[in-house]
């Protein structure tokens, strides 16, 4: 059978592809500027040469003039040909250099790059089924995950999403037992103990990497943060006020043996707080640009980590409400309501 071509539309689609793959290159020169300060230094000295940015930096002028123009053609800073010199405009500066900004972006590239350093592994993975563990990724993956989500923490989780659950805020307050499930560096984990001091936080992840990591940044909380190294099915305690999981769950292998366990670890009248990537319930909801990235991510990060624990139940980023209903109400959980939302975040109370 022959299929008429549109030509216009086939050169569309080419020069599409195009922007496509400077964007993929552009994944790896956001990661080189951040580690070489080079968006640092154009925010603090404004309109730039590349030998400026070369000696401020103590880097080559070749590989800042070439970065520095690649960066213009993708709109990340400006050029002025009638002086020869590059500008990151203040949005972009806020972007790029601000750590507490929630649009702080280095982060959000530094696990995508971090990401995709292991293809390989991934393509063979997909032939036969295996996983490929969070715990076997290079600490791109571990820094750029901390790096891309603290930043929405800070300004989501004290002012918004705690007060949208029942009484919790009260109980924060006044004292309560926490578990931070899945807590990788413990941003989460950390960010909630300074807010409350009368409260006792446990951070629990299986990756033995990232709990030493998280014992670091909670240095100077003292015994009232503990974190141990445990998977989600068997952390430890219970009588717990509060249970918290972010943007793990759909990462762990078998998500209805850890929900039934924080339903055994909960008080009676406890709450579990379930943040999960933004996603639609059907395929459609989720064609934008964050479903675009979270599909990427859930093809090549977390479904080959689910894939590589036992059950490997493999929910992806994208499972949205309904199925994650599903996994609570499977484990024993009655009640579960959508409380809070950000263009990145779902926040689920679930309580038994
Ligand atoms: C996307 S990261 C999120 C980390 C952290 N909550 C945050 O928001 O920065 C997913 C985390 O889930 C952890 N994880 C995956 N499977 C797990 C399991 N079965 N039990 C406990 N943690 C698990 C990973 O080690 C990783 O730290």
């Amino acid at each position: 059978m022959t299929v008429a071509i549109d030509s216009d539309k086939l050169m569309g689609f080419v020069f599409k592809a195009v922007d496509e793959v400077g964007a993929t290159l552009n994944a790896a020169l956001v990661v080189m500027g951040d580690r070489l300060g080079f968006y640092q230094a154009l925010a603090d000295h404004g309109p730039t040469t590349p030998d400026e940015l070369a000696e401020r930096t103590n880097t080559d002028q070749h590989y800042t003039r070439e970065w520095l123009n690649a960066q213009a053609a993708g709109g990340f800073v400006e050029y002025d040909a009638s002086t020869g010199r590059y500008t990151l405009p203040p949005e972009q500066t806020v972007a790029m250099t601000d750590p507490n900004s929630p649009a702080y972006l280095p982060g959000f590239f530094q696990i995508a790059l971090g990401t995709i350093q292991h293809t390989t592994e991934t393509i063979e993975a997909a032939r036969s089924g295996a996983g490929v563990g969070w715990h076997e990724h290079t600490s791109d993956v571990h820094v750029g995950c901390e790096r891309f989500f603290r930043p929405s923490y800070n300004a989501n989780l004290l002012p918004s999403w705690l007060p949208a659950l029942d009484g919790v805020v009260a109980k924060l307050e006044r004292g309560a037992k926490v578990a931070d499930i899945g807590c990788g560096h413990g941003a989460s984990t950390v960010l909630m103990a300074e807010a409350f001091p009368n409260s006792r936080f446990t951070g629990s992840d299986y990756h033995q990497a990232s709990i030493e990591t998280a014992r670091q940044r909670a240095a100077g909380l003292g015994d009232r943060v503990t974190f141990e190294v445990a998977a989600a099915d068997k952390f430890s305690g219970s009588g717990y006020d509060l249970v918290t999981t972010f943007d793990a769950l759909h990462d762990m292998g078998d998500p209805v043996g850890a929900a039934r366990h924080v339903r055994e670890a909960l008080a009676p009248d406890g709450t579990w707080m379930l943040v999960e990537p933004m996603a639609g319930d059907h395929v459609e909801d989720n064609l934008n640009p964050v479903g675009r990235a979270y599909y990427g991510f859930s093809t090549l990060l977390c479904t080959p980590a689910s894939l590589s624990q036992p059950v490997g139940l493999a929910l992806g980023t994208q499972a949205g409400p309904a199925r994650i209903q599903d996994v609570t109400t499977a484990a024993g959980f009655s009640r579960f309501r959508t409380v809070a939302q950000t263009p990145f975040n779902l926040v689920f109370e679930v309580r038994p």
